[in-house]
C-alpha cells in the first residue's frame, strides 16, 4: 500500500506543502511507502476546450495522471482562495479527468483532504469544495477524517511538525485513517 501526497499550491514557502510533506513524514514514520509531490513540477497552462482539441492533453497531465495511478491512497492539502480551492488545483483536477484510459483515477484510490491557511478558519470552506468536486463531480471516495489547520503562518516548528500537539495528533489520525481505507481498497 502506497500513499501520495500533495498540495494546491506552487509556492515555495507555501503551507500547505508544509502540511502535506508532514504528511508524507508521519506515513513513513509508520512504515508506509509514501511520497510528496510538487504541482511546480506539473504545471499546466489552463483548460482551454480548442487547446485540448489541438494539441491534446498536455504530457504534464498524462504525468500527474501516471503518479496518481502509482498510489492507493492520496492526501491533497489545499489551501482556500476566495472560499475555495486555487485554480491551480482545480486546472489540475480538470486536465487530469480529460485523459483518456481505461482506468479511472479518480474511482480507483482513496483520497483523503486537508487544508492549511494563515487565517482562523484553516481553508474549511475550501475543504468543503474541494470534497463536492471529488465525490460528485469525479465519483471519488474521500474519508471523512480531514484537517483544517488555522493560523498556518505560526503553526510549524522549524522541523516541519506542529507545534500544537493536539493538531499533530490530529493530522495523524487522518492519516492513519487514509493508510487503513487505502488498504482496504487496494486489496
Ligand atoms: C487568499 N487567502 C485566503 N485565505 C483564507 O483563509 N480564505 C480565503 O478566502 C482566502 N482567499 C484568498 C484569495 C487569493 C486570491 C489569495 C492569493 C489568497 C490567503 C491564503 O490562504 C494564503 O495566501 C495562503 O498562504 C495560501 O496557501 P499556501 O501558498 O501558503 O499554501
Amino acid at each position: 500500500m502506497r500513499l501520495l501526497f500533495f498540495a494546491g499550491s506552487a509556492r515555495e514557502g507555501s503551507h500547505n506543502k508544509k502540511l502535506a510533506q508532514l504528511g508524507q513524514q508521519i506515513a513513513a514514520a509508520n512504515g508506509i511507502e509514501a511520497v510528496f509531490a510538487d504541482l511546480a513540477d506539473y504545471h499546466m497552462p489552463i483548460y482551454h476546450g480548442d487547446l485540448e482539441d489541438d494539441q491534446g492533453v498536455p504530457d504534464r497531465a498524462l504525468a500527474f495522471k501516471a503518479l496518481l495511478e502509482a498510489y492507493d491512497g492520496v492526501l491533497i492539502v489545499t489551501p482556500e482562495y476566495n472560499a475555495s480551492i486555487p485554480p491551480l488545483l482545480k486546472n489540475t483536477l480538470d486536465w487530469v479527468s480529460r485523459v483518456k484510459s481505461a482506468e479511472d483515477v479518480y474511482k480507483t484510490r482513496v483520497f483523503a483532504i486537508s487544508g492549511a491557511s494563515p487565517g482562523y478558519y484553516g481553508a474549511m470552506r475550501s475543504l468543503l469544495t474541494l470534497r463536492q468536486i471529488l465525490e460528485v463531480g469525479l465519483g471519488a471516495t474521500v474519508i471523512p477524517q480531514q484537517m483544517a489547520l488555522p493560523r498556518a503562518s505560526q503553526a510549524f516548528e522549524a522541523d516541519g511538525s506542529l507545534k500544537d500537539e493536539n493538531q499533530q495528533k490530529m493530522f495523524a489520525s487522518v492519516i492513519e485513517a487514509l493508510a487503513v481505507a487505502a488498504r482496504k481498497f487496494a486489496s
